[in-house]
This record gives C-alpha cells, sequence and structure tokens, in this order.
C-alpha cells in the first residue's frame, strides 16, 4: 500500500528544518548504501555528524508519530532516525530495493524495515524532476508532494528517484519497523480503521460500532508480534 500522508510538518516547520538544513553540511549520500544501491545512486545527505542532525531528525519523527494516519498505516514499532538528502544538478538514486535491515544509530538496535517513508522537504515548484518512482502490484506509481506531505510504501518495494535537472529536491527519508510484519495485513488494519471512523462519525458509538471495533483489536491482538 502506497498512502499519502498530508501535512506532516507546517509550512514553518518545513521553514525552519531548511534554514537550518542549508547551513550544515552535506556528505556524499554512498556512506549510507549497500553494493547494489552505490551502483545507481547519486546525492546528497545531510552528515549524521553534525549537530543539527540529532534535533532535526527528533522533530521529524515526533511529527509522524503524533500523525493519526501514520499510527494507523505504519503501527510503528520502532521508526529509524529519520534522514535528510539533497538531490540537484542531475543527481537520482536509480532502481533499488532498501536494506531489509538497519541499524539505529543512536541506540545500536538492528531494525527491521517494514515501511519506507519519504518526507518532501521542498515543494514541487522548487526542481524538476525528482520524481520518486515505486513499483507495487498494481503497478508504478509516480510520487512528488508538497514541502511538509510524506509517502510511505512497503519496504520491499522496487523504487527511485528520477534526475533533478533544475533547482534542488530536499528530503527526509526513514524506516519503521511496524508491529505487523505483513504488509497486506497493514493494510486491511488500516483499512478496517478508516472504515470505523467514518462509522462512527456518521453512527456514533452504537452497539455494532463498538462490536467492530472490537473485532479490530481481536485481529490487531492476532496479528502483533512483540
Ligand atoms: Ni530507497
Amino acid at each position: 500500500m502506497l498512502l499519502h500522508i498530508p501535512q506532516v510538518l507546517t509550512a514553518t516547520e518545513v521553514a525552519h528544518i531548511r534554514d537550518t538544513l542549508d547551513t550544515q553540511g552535506w556528505v556524499d549520500g554512498l556512506r549510507t548504501t549497500g553494493p547494489q544501491a552505490a551502483h545507481v545512486k547519486r546525492n546528497l545527505q545531510l552528515d549524521t555528524a553534525s549537530p543539527a542532525f540529532a534535533p532535526l531528525s527528533q522533530r521529524i519523527a515526533a511529527a509522524l508519530q503524533r500523525h493519526p494516519l501514520f499510527a494507523s498505516a505504519v503501527l510503528p514499532a520502532h521508526l529509524l532516525p529519520p534522514m535528510f538528502n539533497r538531490y540537484e544538478g542531475g543527481g537520482q538514486y536509480g532502481n533499488h530495493i532498501d536494506n531489509a535491515i538497519q541499524t539505529d544509530r543512536f541506540t545500536g538496535q538492528q531494525v527491521r524495515t517494514d515501511v519506507s517513508v519519504t518526507v518532501f522537504l521542498s515543494g514541487p515548484d522548487e526542481y524538476d524532476g525528482g520524481e520518486l518512482i515505486v513499483e507495487d502490484s498494481f503497478g508504478t506509481h509516480e510520487v512528488k508532494l508538497d514541502a511538509g506531505d510524506a509517502i510511505i510504501y512497503p519496504s520491499t518495494s522496487l523504487h527511485r528517484v528520477e534526475p533533478v535537472t533544475s533547482g534542488a529536491r530536499v528530503a527526509s527519508f526513514l524506516w519503521a519497523q511496524s508491529l505487523v510484519r505483513d504488509a497486506w495485513r497493514r493494510s486491511m488494519l488500516f483499512e478496517l480503521d478508516m472504515t470505523l471512523l467514518k462509522l462512527r462519525h456518521q453512527l456514533g458509538d452504537s452497539a455494532e460500532v463498538v462490536a467492530l471495533t472490537g473485532h479490530y483489536h481481536k485481529l490487531l491482538q492476532q496479528w502483533v508480534a512483540l
């Protein structure tokens, strides 16, 4: 499931993050990449040793975690610290699949990557190209969102970032380990939760809505791995 999560960050938050990023050191994105992806990756990443990294990263993680759509769709068990990248001057990232296991740089914990997240920090009018292309069982999707919006997709999806031919595309990216490992189960729980939300709005807490909410939690109880 590919899901657009609108307004993870306000315009003011985006402006603050962008201003801070502009004063920081960027390094070659190849530093954090496995051997297959290294052949196709050409971008810059914020140096994770820079003093601004931890506070900015924590700010993005907190914004995602308080967003109800993100919470419902990802059911996060662990978020890896959000990182930051910058594509300009033809920068691109060819077809690849993200590593299945990543290490949390703050805690050393090994984390399984179930869901990949990109939070756009540049508006679509600030650069040409730079579309995120994600392939799933329903075909190929092209994603270019407003600054402050996020896209989430299963980490097993083949994806790429098209060359940025003018301007600069700045984004934050991260992975989440979900409480529910299977993408189909996560997607079903999400759809059920969204339907319940609408039913509750239409009918209030009727006995049937309460019973159906109970079914959601029984399914979650069966499928969560802790
Ligand atoms: Ni990737």
